[in-house]
Parts: C-alpha cells; sequence; structure tokens
C-alpha cells in the first residue's frame, strides 16, 4: 500500500484519538428473542433466507472479543444495548440484563479501553413493533423511558450513540409496519428486502425519530456526562451528469435533514462504506463489477473522507466520531488495503481543519449481516459451530497504527514537558 500512514503523519491526530471497532448487539450475541428482528427471521413465512440464532455468541463470549481487541493495541469498542433484553414486556425492566451491560462497559474499561455505547441499533423489542413501531402514538415516551433505565448504567461513559442510523431505520420502517405486525413477513418478498435500501425514508419516521434523540438527549445530559450524539449513515452520492439538482433532493431527505439535527450534538458518528450514483430517477442500484464486494458495492475507499467533509459542512462544525467503516470481503489483504486508504482519506480531511476524534471499523467480528451470514465484515473471523475466533491480520495492523500513533504522541508530549 503506497500510503502515507506513518507515526509522523499520524502524530496530526489529537492524542485522544480513538481506535477501535464497532458491533451491534442483535447482530453478534445471539438468543435476541423478544426482539422484533428474531420475529421476522422466525416467521413460517419469513422473507428471510438465515437467521441470526446463536449469532456469534457474544452475549456470552464478550470478554474475550474485548481482550482481542485490546490485545491488538486498540484503544475503543462500540456496542450496543439491546432494548428487547432490557424491557422484554412494556414497563418491565430486567434487572439482571442491565447488570449484564454493565459488566461489558466496566469489563471495556478494566481492558483499558473507552466504551462507546450505542443504545439503539436498529431492533426494537416485539411488543413495540405490536404496538405500531416508532408510528404508535406513545413511541417516543417508550423510548425515552427505556433511555432512562439505561441511563442508570451509562452514567460514566464517556461516548453514547442514542439511535444508530435513523435515517436507515426511517427507511425500513415499512418493513416492520403495523400492517405486518401479525404476519411479520406478509407483502414482503426477498427483492423488497434488498431493494428496501433503495427506498426514500419515510417522513413522518424521521421527524419522531428526531424527537426521540431530543428527548434522549435531554434525559442523558441531566444523569450522565457522556458526550451525546447519534450516528448517519452517509452514501457519498455522485451525481450522473445533469443530476445535480435531483443529488441536492435525494441529499437532504437521506442525508441532511438528519445531520441539520445534529448541530447541537456533542458529536455526530460517521457511517461510510461505498459511494451511491443519483441518476435521473434518485439512486441508481449497483450493478456488480470487478471490485464489487460481497454486499455488491462497490469498493470505494475515498468514501469516507467524502462523507467526513460532508458531515461536517452540513453539522457546521460537530465534531466527528467515524463509529463505522469497513469492507465486505473474503480477502484480507483487500480490507486492510481499503481500510488503509479511507484512514488516508480521514487524515485529509483532518489536515483541512476537519475535527475527528476516533476511526471505529466495522466490524470488530463477522455478524449476523441482516438476514445474511455470507458477508464477513470482521477483523476477527469466527467459526460459527465452535464460536472459535481467529483474528485476521488486518486486526494486528489497525492496532499497530493505534500504537504508532500513542507513541507519537507520547513523544511529543515528552518534547513539550523537556526543559529547553
Ligand atoms: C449498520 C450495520 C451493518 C453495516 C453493514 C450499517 O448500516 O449499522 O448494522 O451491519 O452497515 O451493512
Amino acid at each position: 500500500m503506497d500510503l502515507d500512514l506513518s507515526g509522523a503523519r499520524l502524530g496530526r491526530l489529537p492524542s485522544a484519538f480513538l481506535w477501535g471497532a464497532s458491533t451491534s448487539a442483535h447482530q453478534t450475541e445471539g438468543g435476541n428473542t423478544e426482539s422484533n428482528w428474531w420475529h421476522l427471521e422466525t416467521a413460517p413465512d419469513s422473507p428471510l433466507t438465515q437467521a441470526s440464532g446463536d449469532a456469534v455468541d457474544s452475549y456470552h463470549r464478550y470478554p474475550e472479543d474485548m481482550q482481542l481487541l485490546a490485545d491488538s493495541g486498540l484503544t475503543a469498542y462500540r456496542f450496543s444495548i439491546e432494548w428487547a433484553r432490557i424491557e422484554p414486556h412494556p414497563g418491565q425492566h430486567e434487572m439482571d440484563q442491565l447488570a449484564h451491560y454493565r459488566r461489558m462497559i466496566e469489563t471495556c474499561t478494566s481492558l483499558g479501553m473507552t466504551p462507546v455505547v450505542t443504545l439503539h441499533h436498529f431492533t426494537n423489542p416485539w411488543w413495540f413493533t405490536e404496538r405500531g413501531g416508532w408510528r404508535q402514538p406513545g413511541a417516543i415516551e417508550a423510548f425515552t423511558s427505556y433511555v432512562e433505565t439505561v441511563s442508570s448504567i451509562v452514567e460514566d461513559v464517556p461516548w453514547v450513540c442514542t439511535i444508530n442510523e435513523p435515517n436507515m431505520v426511517a427507511l425500513a420502517a415499512n418493513l416492520f409496519s403495523t400492517a405486518q405486525a401479525s404476519s411479520p413477513s406478509r407483502g414482503l418478498d426477498e427483492r423488497s428486502i434488498s431493494a428496501f435500501a433503495l427506498d426514500v425514508p419515510a417522513d413522518d419516521v424521521a421527524r419522531i425519530l428526531g424527537e426521540a434523540h431530543g428527548s434522549a438527549t435531554q434525559v442523558l445530559r441531566q444523569r450522565t456526562d457522556a458526550r451525546i450524539g447519534w450516528t448517519v449513515s452517509n452514501q457519498a452520492f455522485e451525481a450522473e451528469t445533469g443530476c445535480e439538482d435531483i443529488l441536492a433532493e435525494v441529499q437532504w431527505a437521506w442525508e441532511d435533514r438528519f445531520l441539520e439535527l445534529s448541530r447541537s450534538d456533542d458529536f455526530v458518528g460517521v457511517q461510510s462504506y461505498t459511494v451511491q450514483r443519483v441518476g435521473p430517477a434518485g439512486p441508481v442500484p449497483h450493478s456488480p463489477g470487478p471490485d464489487s464486494t460481497q454486499t455488491g458495492w462497490p469498493n470505494r475507499p475515498d468514501a469516507l473522507a467524502t462523507a467526513i467533509r460532508h458531515t461536517w459542512q452540513v453539522t457546521g462544525g460537530t465534531p466527528v466520531l467515524v463509529t463505522e467503516n469497513g469492507i465486505a470481503t473474503a480477502d484480507d489483504e483487500v480490507r486492510t488495503e481499503y481500510t488503509g486508504r479511507a484512514l488516508s482519506g480521514l487524515l485529509d480531511a483532518v489536515d483541512e481543519g476537519v475535527d475527528v476524534r476516533g476511526y471505529l471499523h466495522w466490524s470488530a467480528l463477522d455478524n449476523y449481516e441482516w438476514g445474511d451470514w455470507d458477508p464477513t465484515f470482521g477483523l476477527i473471523a469466527v467459526d460459527r459451530t465452535t464460536f472459535e475466533r481467529t483474528p485476521r491480520p488486518s486486526l494486528a495492523w489497525l492496532g499497530s497504527l493505534a500504537r504508532a500513533h500513542a507513541e507519537t504522541s507520547a513523544q511529543a508530549l515528552s518534547s513539550a514537558d523537556s526543559p529547553r
């Protein structure tokens, strides 16, 4: 890889820059039986080909997962709390589950890593979906009450993400509409699961999620010392010739209205994987090509710098935390190459003055890609029959960048301290 990722260049990052990896509860824990996704996966007429099942058993194996990340040199781990475990029935709060997630936070900290905790990563408790999901009267109050409950265990967590990718949640809202509550997959076919990614985020749900984020932020500000933000999926839109006006419309509907709500937040999570072309009819489906990844997306690491710059510009200067960036590939050298190029773009944005506080790779582990086990995003491979973890070389490589950055920062500090 012909890129400058030397200690000297990394030294331009703030000394507290987070180097880490991300996961979500439903994609890794296993046995998340009270969630809406579990219902969709296990419905007799489910359109999903694969179910999460035991996932990669991180519910039990999280200490091993965290140890591997810490051993590599990484300094942060982003994971999520599963609302369906905390509140499997309305108003019934499970203290043992709260204690479980508190142990995760403490384990992470005791290994010298900074926990970045997400409170909602796509899944809802089944009862919340049955009552109409985000569109039900009282949805914001129900979410706020859950946030009040978990605020007791995140008091000292430095970074809390309220809602993961509200723009994707608003876009997928129809997947779990009230009409489907009795038969989760009614009205869906296999094509619509993948095609829903090109829908427009629903306006009503986008508005409700914005209010839910505001309400959660208020609770967390009163009860914790956390920096609070949400994470937004960024598409790095590219206009086909003559489609610039359409791009502007699409960009507002998909991203900007969510980013505008981050203006007064402590940080905004940038989540970037690839670019998205916009043609006369809006977003254009990705066509297969030699550089297609396992998810069918073009291998475009430059998307991250575009995403960071766009986010910085729309928020008017809210600090950026890259909360997800990665590639689904069977070839770990491709993963390293992609990540190196993405990081080089991040460093360019920092050189231009963007305040970037950290880089969290998606994902720490191979995991359940929402209906599909085939894409492998992990820095760590997992054997799904034995649950054995095998770190890939990309984990050691990313950890070595974290170490090089720490060394340069320490040297800078000691030369600043030494008498002249
Ligand atoms: C989501 C993850 C997902 C990843 C790759 C993001 O949109 O937050 O849950 O696995 O993209 O598709």
